[in-house]
């Protein structure tokens, strides 16, 4: 007969299955490339032909495994420092304006990345604390290496990328803060410049992550809404216009009259945000990833500040290796 005390050594079925993941997910990581983490841990690794952190692709390797997409989610998907922080409070505003109101809104008190969850980060929350009332989630994995779940469900995906300078020159900046506050030395501008140009970033080659949804963003647009950074920050009304009637959520010409489109701009504006108490102190992570100031994904929210940081060569490089890799695609950025 099974005593108490053997109840409580075994593990259960959860844990023998996340043991078993952790095993398969080592051995999977040990034959991988490593690549330079621009010293915010000791490595990346590729993985179907992107640079990942560690513990970002255990969620990814967890997600392809497990994630159920249905067809009514909203994936709000980005090349790293693109504006995934603006995407995310722009259509939580825009889908839960019926609900909230601009004193009540979770905006408020919690960064934008604390509303609308990151795939490969709370993967496992998924399946137990879905808030299945608010259907987006967020994710910076490349199309190509998407849940299948999410491209069989059908569901709507909207990504977001920006001129690689901006999002280098923020990336640069967004690294260089998480270290200096572990008093630890940030990796040279132009170390991190080559790491950049040779696709070794985050999520990165960035040019092949922009051109994966791109080709789908063509092949399927019913499915998939490309923006940039550049053209939200030009007109951002008429975007969240775009938005919202591409997700399902069209202003009423009522609301529009009322001035609801406004106040959402004026909601997520960068001035708005970065200064909210909880985004100018409040910390945002997980154990296994660390944390990270909320501060940190509000630094200028401007179009060109690559001027202030990059020399012409630096810029034209970049331009140059932009040109190339995009060529054919009918994509400028
Ligand atoms: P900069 O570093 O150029 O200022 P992400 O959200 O994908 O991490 O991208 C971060 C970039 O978006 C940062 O760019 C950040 O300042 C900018 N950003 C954050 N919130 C914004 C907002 N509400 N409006 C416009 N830009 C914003």
């Amino acid at each position: 007969m099974e005593s108490h005390l053997d109840s409580i050594s075994k593990p259960n079925e959860k844990e023998e299955n996340e043991n078993e993941f952790e095993k398969s997910f080592k051995e999977m990581i040990s034959t991988l490339p490593k690549g330079n983490c621009w010293g915010i841990y000791k490595y990346l690794c590729q993985y179907q032909g992107f640079w990942l952190h560690p513990s970002f692709l255990r969620g990814v390797v967890s997600a392809q495994q497990q994630f159920q997409a249905q067809p009514t989610d909203i994936i709000l998907c980005s090349v790293p420092k693109a504006g995934t922080t603006w995407l995310k409070s722009l259509t939580f505003a825009t889908i839960t304006r019926t609900s909230y109101n601009d004193s009540t809104t979770p905006l408020l008190f919690k960064v934008p990345h604390d509303i609308v969850p990151f795939m490969e980060l709370h993967h496992a929350q998924f399946f137990t604390n879905r808030d299945r009332g608010i259907p987006l989630l967020s994710t910076h994995v490349p199309y190509s290496s998407l849940p299948r779940s999410i491209i069989e469900s059908g569901c709507k995906i909207v990504y977001i990328c920006r001129d690689p300078k901006d999002s280098f020159v923020s990336l640069y900046h967004f690294i260089a803060r998480i270290l200096i506050s572990r008093n630890a030395q940030p990796l040279g501008l132009y170390e991190a410049f080559e790491l950049f140009c040779e696709g070794e970033s985050f999520y990165g080659p960035y040019w092949d992550h922009v051109l994966g949804y791109w080709k789908a963003s063509v092949e399927h647009p019913g499915r998939i809404l490309f923006l940039k950074y550049e053209d939200m920050s030009d007109d951002t009304e008429f975007y969240v216009k775009k938005i919202a009637e591409f997700v399902g959520y069209p202003f009423s010409s009522e609301e529009q009259k009322n001035g609801v489109i406004e106040r959402i701009v004026k909601m997520s504006s960068f001035e708005k945000l970065s200064n909210l108490e909880v985004n100018k102190t409040g910390v945002y992570g997980t154990p296994k990833t660390g944390f990270v100031e909320n501060n940190t994904y509000f630094r200028k929210g401007k179009v060109g500040d690559w001027k202030n940081c990059l020399t012409a060569e630096m810029a034209a490089q970049l331009d140059q290796i932009t040109m190339q890799k995009l060529s054919g695609s009918s994509l400028s950025l």
